[in-house]
């Protein structure tokens, strides 16, 4: 592995605009470059680079990314062949050679070995448990399908797996996950669970699901993140149904283990599930490198459409036009597992016939709970729509969404692309008339806003630091998980421009989102003082509204107690002064927002 220091460094002294030139004449207009895409055929130039920010983006095709990427793209190179390649043009020499890589994936594959180790095991005590076997074949499950995912069983005893390995001490063990090590005791953490082995893409054991064969909670029982498995990353079944998904040129997504294997032995081997978290935009993104064709099957009743609600926002930012997505919401009280055994095959496949094309999910899910008859319940769908679709790459499918709905909202699309302050993508940058930057409307809007200044400037985030923490380090929303994440990224290093960011922030669940702000970024040419100004102005709006919540809180309060009027009038006085544009944040202060 390159480290990431090195490449940060190496981002520092290359200039895109070389890189890119050499391969693209390129013009200068306004603070950025244009010239014609070399990703797809065009006669009027669209990809714009930017000196300043460090990275491309072509606004015909959605083509995005740094010098790396760029020399990925259009050379066809790998990552580590770019990085060298860079390195070379500037001077530079990787750092990490054959060896230090070699050693990398050794450590990890000494990791998978003692999985595979314990999975074999698991498999061996399957063979030799009356009561596991009898709860699998009460699942309907045959025996070929059990070896197909290679299921197993953890024998209730504490360290059960100490038979299997050279020394039950190996801290790769607790690494691994397998073991649990607690104020000097170590014991297994599977035991007396039917096992599910978790394997990535080249079939290495990363993990398990491991359930319950009584009522014991939790029913399922997980590895935890370690350094080959990542829940946000893997997708349980996607090795078994990976040939099936290219075969028959389309995915099914549902919520758990069973349904995976259910369906596969029902015939649908192009089945997987997210491993008892959300799908994240990564996994979406991984099955659309297999197939155009993704179908979301999740259970009816509120976790699954909550589930599929989920799905849509992980989807949106990865989509193509040319990608179908569709959701299958089952009748209530049924999962793919218990629909196949019930009912059959015949009967999922018929769901499946009925599902619905995202943009009708879309639509449903967002009038959910809304009055559509009324101003007030049209207005509230559109306000949730706005992050959503502003997630989206720009392109014909974006266009048809807020074409539908427009029709819902009884409003003209133009309006609706105006609300959401999005450009139609068609238009050239140059040919965009300078329009006065919205202000932003409410709070979402205004972290939005932060977060999108974070990315194009990571010089700004040292400003802020106190601020960040107040306002968001509590927050729950994607937003606020964003926010930290960005300043996190943009604290870890010195020097960054909004390119070397992008790149730090690669493996981020959010990395379509980032790209997505940053090119916006790239449109709006803010420079760096008066992007300085706009944060120190959301930042004092944000901390405005949270006193003014508060301060209302406290007025609706009786009787008011002293402790209470005390600090009321602290609050009111914090209040007045930001109010005054005399804002603890220095320069800006309120007025600037
Ligand atoms: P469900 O509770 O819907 O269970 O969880 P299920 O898949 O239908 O399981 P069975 O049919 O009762 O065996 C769906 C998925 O959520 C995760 C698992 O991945 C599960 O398959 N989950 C659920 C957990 O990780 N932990 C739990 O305690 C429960
Ligand atoms: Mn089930």
């Amino acid at each position: 592995m390159i480290p990431q220091g090195f490449i940060q460094d190496l981002l520092a002294r290359v200039d895109l605009v070389d890189v890119v030139g050499r391969y693209v004449q390129l013009k200068k207009a306004g603070q950025n470059y244009l010239g014609l895409c070399p990703f797809h055929g065009e006669k009027s130039p669209s990809f714009t680079v930017s000196p300043s920010k460090q990275f491309f983006h072509c606004f015909g095709c959605g083509a995005h990314g740094t010098a790396v990427g760029f020399l990925m793209e259009h050379r066809g190179l790998g990552f580590v062949e770019a990085v060298r390649e860079l390195a070379q043009q500037v001077g530079m020499q990787v750092p990490e050679g054959p060896a230090d890589q070699a050693q990398a994936t050794g450590r990890l594959k000494g990791l998978a070995e003692l999985l595979q180790r314990a999975s074999d095991h698991y498999r061996h005590c399957l063979k030799g448990s009356d009561a596991a076997i009898q709860y699998l074949k009460g699942r309907g499950l045959q025996g070929a399908t059990a070896a197909r995912f290679a299921l197993g069983f953890s024998a209730d005893e504490w360290t059960g797996l100490a038979a299997v390995v050279d020394s039950y001490d190996d801290p790769q063990l607790v690494e691994a996950g397998l073991v649990i090590a607690n104020e000097g005791k170590r014991y297994d953490r599977f035991r007396g669970r039917v096992m599910f082995p978790i394997r990535n893409r080249r079939g290495w054991v990363i993990g398990f699901g491991a359930r319950a064969l009584d009522g014991a909670e939790p029913k399922y029982l997980n590895s935890p993140e370690t350094p080959l498995f990542h829940k946000g990353r893997e997708l349980y079944g996607l090795f078994e149904a990976q040939e099936a998904i290219r075969r028959r040129r389309r995915a099914i997504v549902c919520e758990g283990y069973l349904d995976v294997i259910q369906l596969a032995q029902a015939g649908f081997e192009e089945s997987v599930a997210a491993l008892g978290t959300a799908v994240t935009s990564h996994h979406v993104a991984e099955l659309l490198r297999l197939t155009e064709h993704v179908i979301f099957a999740f259970d009816g009743d509120a976790a699954g459409r909550k589930a599929a609600r989920r799905a849509l926002e992980a989807a949106l930012p990865v989509l193509g036009d040319t990608r179908r997505i569709e959701f299958v919401l089952l009748p209530e009280g049924e999962d793919p597992d218990s629909l196949v055994r019930l009912h059959g095959a015949d009967a999922f496949a018929a769901e499946l016939g009925q599902a619905l094309p995202l943009s009708r999910w879309f639509i449903r899910s967002l009038s959910e709970g809304k009055d559509l008859g009324t101003a007030e319940g049209r207005a509230a769908m559109l306000a949730e729509a706005k992050p959503l679709v502003s997630a989206m790459p720009a392109g014909a499918l974006r266009m048809q969404l807020l074409n539908e709905l427009a029709g819902v909202a009884r409003s003209a699309p133009a309006e609706v692309e105006n609300l959401f302050g999005l450009r139609p993508w068609r238009r050239l940058p140059e040919a965009r008339p300078s329009q006065p930057r919205r202000q932003p409307a409410d709070t979402a809007d205004l972290k939005q806003h932060i977060l999108q200044r974070l990315l194009a400037f990571p010089e700004l985030v040292d400003e802020f630091d106190g601020a960040i923490a107040a306002e968001f380090a509590e927050g729950e929303s994607a937003l606020d998980r964003q926010v930290i994440e960005v300043w996190r990224a943009a604290s870890s290093a010195e020097g960054l421009t909004c390119g070397s960011l992008q790149e730090l922030l690669a493996e981020s669940d959010f990395a379509a989102q980032y790209r997505e702000a940053a090119t916006r970024e790239l449109l709006a040419e803010t420079d760096a003082d008066a992007a300085r100004l706009e944060l120190a102005g959301a930042f004092a709006k944000l901390e405005l509204r949270r006193l003014n919540g508060e301060l209302e809180a406290l007025a609706g309060r009786q009787p008011l107690d002293a402790a209470a009027l005390a600090r009321f009038r602290e609050l009111s006085e914090r209040r007045a002064r930001l109010m005054a544009g005399a804002s603890a944040h220095g320069r800006g202060g309120a007025a600037a927002a």
